[in-house]
Formats: structure tokens, C-alpha cells, sequence
């Protein structure tokens, strides 16, 4: 008899409901009107003493935090916990499961250099400290859409994508931003896994890019950005679906060509380059009409909207393309 095994990124639809992958499994919550609870009184393991940084490192940058909150952009649903939003979290390189902020830990991110290239003026290797002070600084409360059919909502620090790109000054030949994650396989263990098409990669045509959506995230619920959740920056369009927000970026590239994604390498039937949320196309594996919401009282079911309901910023980006190309992936 053949047995299939089934291949890491490969979850199964029901563990791709939050509560099956993580509470439950650690058996320690009945109902999900406990997740709250239990998260607050450190009830999951590793939990009790998790902070931003959970080392004790001193940041850099951190007297830019708060950033003033920019008020444009408003959520009509209360926030997730913190302990929550960096508790639960998506990044490969520390390994498939969820609870890999422990691991991040390991991660250096000072000095932290981002190198532009391709097809710019001049390549540039920026230093994180020093782009941190010249950027515009702000806090902006945003939804976050993953394609596992989980979201949250919470504050991003940092600023406009469009200024960076703005620095980097690019060729009139530039079509795409690709962006990368550092290489750091002695610490980033994930990146032994030879399978996986590293470094983590995600695109953007330049429209996207330079939309006013799109943001550079360097900071988390009025602090430095966790390393677990992408420090020292990381992307944020919430838009699409969580697997285009690159963590950790080191590299970005301005292309003629559109890239290749991580995920799009690994299963291009899946995961595809536009990555719009939108309720009506389901994933192979699971449905995207509906989500579920990790709020302050628990686990709640709510509709999807279509562009994770940002489309009056975003849906005439898409205006006179092929409808089914855009709107799926
Ligand atoms: N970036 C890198 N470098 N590696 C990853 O595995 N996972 C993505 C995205 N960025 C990922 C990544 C996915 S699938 C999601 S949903 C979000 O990060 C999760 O972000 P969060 O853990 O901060 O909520």
C-alpha cells in the first residue's frame, strides 16, 4: 500500500484552523472563550515570561516607539492580545510550527544591513539604525489576513513602503520590488531544510509597492518589531495574504521580471504571485469564505471581505486586468 507522506507545508484543512494547531493540541483550553484567558496567565508553555525581546537585548531604536498613530487607517474590530499576535506565528526558518518564538530568539538582528539592487541608480547597503531616523515614522492599526483562513488585528509601527522605494531610487525599467529574508542557516535552522527554495521570497509590482497600503513594519503594539515577528522589518500589505508579508527583509531587488515567490516555487497551484484575499475563490484545500478571528474574547468566525476589505485603497490597482488572475493568485 502507498503510503503518501505528507510534506511539511502540507497541512491538513483542519489544521489550518488555529485552535486544532495550537490550542487544542497542547490540550490546555477548553473552550475558545479561554484562549484569552490562558494566554494572559501564561498558561502556554513557554509563555509565562514572553515579552518583546525575549533575550533582554537592549534595542537600538527603541525611543522611536510609540510612533504617533496615523488615524487614516481605523479598525472596525477591537485588537488581538500581544501575547497572541507574538505567540502564534508563521516563519520557516525557525521551523513549520507555530510556537517558534523561542527559536527566533537566536536571530542577531543588530547590525542589520538591507542591500538595494538591481535596477536602481546606484546600489545602496543601508544600515537599519540609520534608516530607522530618517524615515516617517508611524503607527497604523491593520487586519492581517493568513491563507491558513486565521486573522488578526494589530499595530504596526513603521512607514510608508513608498519611502523606501523612494530612497532606493529606481530605474524607469523597474517592474517588480522583490524583496528577500537573510540567510543565516546556523541559526535559522529551518534553513537547513535543503527542500525549501531559500531565501524566503515575495514580490510586488511597482504600483503595489508605492500604494499607500503597502508598509514597512519595525515596530509591534507601540515597541520594536519581536524577532519572531520579522524584526527588524518586515513587509506589511494587508491586502494580500499573510504569506507575501516577507519577515526579516534583507535584500531588496528592483526587477524587470516578476520573481518567483518562496511558496509559489514550493506549490504554484496553491500560493500565487497576487495573493488577493477574496472570499469567493477557495484555497485547493480549504474555503476562504469566512475567517477566523482572533479577538480579545477568543476565537471568532467572521466573513471574509474581499482585498481583506481594503479595497477602496487597493481595487483600482487591479482595474482592467483579467479578473481571475487578480482576484485569486
Ligand atoms: N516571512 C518569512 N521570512 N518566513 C515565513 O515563513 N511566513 C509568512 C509571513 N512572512 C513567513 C514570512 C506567513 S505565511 C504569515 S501568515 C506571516 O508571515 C505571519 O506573520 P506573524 O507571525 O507576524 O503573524
Amino acid at each position: 500500500m502507498l503510503i503518501r507522506k505528507r510534506r511539511g507545508w502540507e497541512i491538513p484543512e483542519s489544521a489550518a484552523t488555529p485552535e486544532s494547531l495550537f490550542f487544542n493540541r497542547r490540550a490546555v483550553l477548553k473552550g475558545l472563550g479561554a484562549i484569552g484567558g490562558a494566554v494572559a496567565a501564561g498558561a502556554l508553555p513557554g509563555a509565562a515570561h514572553a515579552a518583546h525581546d525575549e533575550t533582554g537585548e537592549a534595542d537600538p531604536s527603541a525611543d522611536l516607539y510609540p510612533a504617533a498613530e496615523n488615524k487614516a487607517f481605523k479598525l472596525e474590530r477591537p485588537l488581538t492580545p500581544e501575547k497572541l499576535a507574538t505567540h502564534y506565528n508563521n516563519y520557516y526558518e525557525f521551523g513549520s510550527q507555530k510556537e517558534i518564538f523561542r527559536l527566533a530568539q537566536e536571530l542577531a538582528i543588530r547590525p542589520w544591513t538591507i542591500e538595494v539592487g538591481g535596477l536602481v541608480e546606484q546600489e545602496l547597503t543601508l544600515d537599519i539604525d540609520d534608516l530607522l531616523r530618517q524615515m516617517p515614522l508611524e503607527e497604523r492599526l491593520y487586519r492581517h489576513r493568513c491563507v491558513e483562513a486565521w486573522s488578526i488585528a494589530v499595530p504596526y509601527s513603521g512607514f510608508p513602503l513608498k519611502a523606501l522605494v523612494d530612497l532606493a531610487r529606481p530605474l524607469g525599467g523597474a517592474k517588480y520590488l522583490v524583496m528577500q529574508t537573510f540567510e543565516k542557516p546556523e541559526v535559522a535552522r529551518g534553513q537547513k531544510q535543503f527542500w525549501y527554495p531559500w531565501p524566503y521570497t515575495d514580490g510586488l509590482t511597482m504600483a503595489e509597492a508605492v500604494n499607500e497600503l503597502a508598509f514597512i513594519a519595525t515596530g509591534y503594539y507601540g515597541k520594536p518589531m519581536p524577532k519572531q515577528n520579522g524584526a527588524p522589518l518586515r513587509l506589511a500589505v494587508p491586502w494580500k495574504y499573510g504569506f507575501k508579508h516577507v519577515k526579516g527583509i534583507h535584500r531588496l531587488t528592483f526587477a524587470e521580471e516578476r520573481p518567483v515567490s518562496f511558496w509559489q516555487e514550493i506549490q504554484g497551484r496553491e500560493y500565487g504571485f497576487w495573493a488577493n484575499v477574496n472570499p469567493e475563490v477557495p484555497h485547493p484545500r480549504w474555503s476562504q469564505a469566512s475567517e477566523k478571528f482572533f479577538g480579545p474574547d477568543g476565537v471568532e468566525r467572521i466573513p471574509t471581505q474581499l482585498f481583506n476589505g481594503y479595497a477602496e485603497f487597493v481595487a483600482g490597482l487591479y482595474e482592467g486586468m483579467d479578473k481571475d488572475e487578480a482576484l485569486y493568485m
